[in-house]
């Protein structure tokens, strides 16, 4: 039957049947790995005929749920599908799901935000316990049982070592152009027995380009046929188009004092529409033979390979809008030469980020005037989506840099504040401040030298004053000390928006 064609290995046809039937057969309570970086390569159906067996259950008065382990967030299919139906006890490792985000932040999920590259190493050390099922989207099924992987690879291959079941949706949609494209390493170890990892320029293929997979663990194998969740971008509004020109202007000077080659560093750009202007900046700026070692290919870099600015990438997975998936179906056999898909510990290996000297570029929701940044909750206690690969990337990089519009809700939060509500990256890891405002270098500058450079370039000038005002009483208050802080004022910044929906010293006017 030609929808079977995609997969030749016997063993693996036998197990063809429905999505129902494969949800069917995931016990209750147990741990699923799922394929599946920011909706590239997750599975489509079983997810959803998972929610509907929970569904189902749940009308009988009978309620269970699954632990969701996954590469990153994935479609509405899987986060949303399950979450909608309660049936998550714990996620990991990132989501960004807005059913799922307030399941979490209601408390009916438990969450683990961790470091994209940490997660295969901690089922390794049996840190989350047993994982019982791994339920992977692929392309196809070579006679010898090896699996064709599908758009991101994530943690694809530490699901199927170490899961006892194996389900695999074939995804028809998925182009068979892709074969070739992927380098699965399989050469990590535990500690002591660690070695060097092999790969020295960002597009090196260390590896195999296909999953190995024990058919003897293969319960279900399900044909599907959907295209992955993929985003339209909005254009990129004028602040968003500020920021990547402040950034272009100080990579042209690290370029002119030779701090930078003219090639700069391998690329890691977070994936939003602050990232995708500075890729657009970059593709129309002065640099040539660019290189990435990123997590997620967005449109902003394939059109940079299109243009020749760019001449290899490395990522997990694909964040594309419907155009830039298009585009990638269309030229499939041009981007196979320059982009290989690798699992998520290497493209996001510390080792090899140091090694590269990536310049790292991230989003965030707040910095504080010391440079400690918040990727992930909002005003302390609610999670956004998580840090995913930022941590990774920016403890590690050549470059450290964060970017946010220097205000959020219309003027009301000011995402330069005295103290940061919840703190991912710590002053000792970012670099770069960038805001629509300007761009504060902070290398080589002590806590006080820091806050003045931060107040004065990045913060909103509705804020900077108040900001001004309180290093200065603080720097009194501390008598000149290391990091002056007023502690009863520090967070008061948050407290007053809780209080009132803004940042701003409305109270004091009313009264
Ligand atoms: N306080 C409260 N909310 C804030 C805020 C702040 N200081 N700054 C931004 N926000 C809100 C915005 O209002 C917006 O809310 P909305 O969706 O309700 O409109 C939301 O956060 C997203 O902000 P936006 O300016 O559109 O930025 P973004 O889409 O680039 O997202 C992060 C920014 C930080 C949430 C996002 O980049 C992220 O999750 N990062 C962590 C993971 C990461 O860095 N991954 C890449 C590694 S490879």
């Amino acid at each position: 039957m030609p929808e079977y064609d995609r997969i030749q290995c016997p063993a693996f046809k036998s197990k063809i049947m429905s999505a129902d039937a494969a949800a069917a057969l995931i016990p209750e309570g147990c741990n699923v790995g799922m394929s599946g970086f920011t909706g590239s390569g997750a599975p489509k159906e079983v997810p959803m005929a998972l929610a509907r067996r929970i569904e189902a259950q749940l009308a009988q008065g009978h309620h269970f749920k699954i632990g969701m382990w996954t590469g990153a967030s994935t479609g509405p299919e899987i986060d949303g599908a399950l979450a909608k139906v309660n049936g998550i006890n714990m996620r990991l490792p990132y989501q960004s799901d807005p059913t799922s985000r307030e399941r979490i932040n209601q408390g009916d999920i438990n969450y683990i935000d961790m470091h994209l590259s940490h997660v295969a190493q901690y089922v390794w050390f049996g840190f989350f316990g047993k994982l019982n099922v791994a339920l992977i989207e692929v392309a196809g099924i070579l006679p010898d049982g090896r699996l064709i992987p599908s758009t991101s690879v994530g943690n694809n291959k530490t699901w199927l070592d170490q899961a006892d079941l194996v389900i695999l949706e074939v995804n028809e949609r998925q182009p068979l152009g892709l074969a070739g494209m992927h380098d699965v390493y399989y050469g990590t170890q535990l500690p002591p027995h660690r070695v060097p990892i092999p790969l020295v320029h960002p597009h090196d293929r260390i590896g195999e380009p296909y999953l190995r997979c024990d058919p003897a663990k293969v319960i279900a194998v399900v044909p599907t046929h959907k295209a992955d969740r993929n985003s339209p971008f909005k254009p990129a509004d004028a602040d968003s188009e500020q920021i990547a020109g402040h950034l272009i202007d100080f990579f042209k000077s690290e370029v002119r004092h030779g701090r930078l080659p003219k090639s700069l560093l391998p690329l890691q750009s977070g994936v939003g529409n602050i990232a995708n202007a500075v890729l657009a900046g970059l593709n129309n700026g002065p640099f040539e033979n660019l290189t990435a070692f990123t997590e997620v290919m967005q449109d902003g870099m394939l059109a940079m390979l299109r243009s020749g600015k760019m001449v290899g990438a490395s990522a997990t997975g694909f964040s594309l809008s419907p155009e830039g998936e298009q585009d990638f179906v269309d030229n499939i056999d041009f981007y196979r030469d320059k982009i290989v898909l690798r699992p998520q510990e290497m493209s996001n290996h510390p080792e090899l980020i140091r090694r590269l000297g990536v310049i790292a570029m991230n989003a965030m929701i707040e910095a504080d005037i010391y440079g400690n940044v918040n990727s992930t909750h909002v005003m302390g206690s609610s999670i956004m989506n998580g840090i995913g690969g930022s941590g990774d990337f920016a403890r590690n990089a050549y470059l450290s840099i964060f970017m946010a519009k220097s205000s959020a809700r219309g003027g009301d939060i000011s995402c330069i504040v005295p103290a940061v509500s919840h703190v991912d990256h710590t002053e000792h890891d970012v670099q770069i401040l960038v805001t629509e405002r300007g761009l504060a270098d902070l290398r080589g500058l002590a806590p006080k030298q820091r806050a003045r450079l931060i107040i004065d370039n990045c913060s909103a000038p509705e804020y900077r004053p108040m900001l001004q005002e309180y290093f200065e009483r603080a720097l009194h208050h501390s008598r000149g000390k290391h990091t002056p802080m007023l502690l009863d004022e520090a967070l008061s910044w948050h407290a007053r928006f809780e209080r009132t929906g803004s940042m701003k010293v409305r109270e004091a006017v009313a009264a």
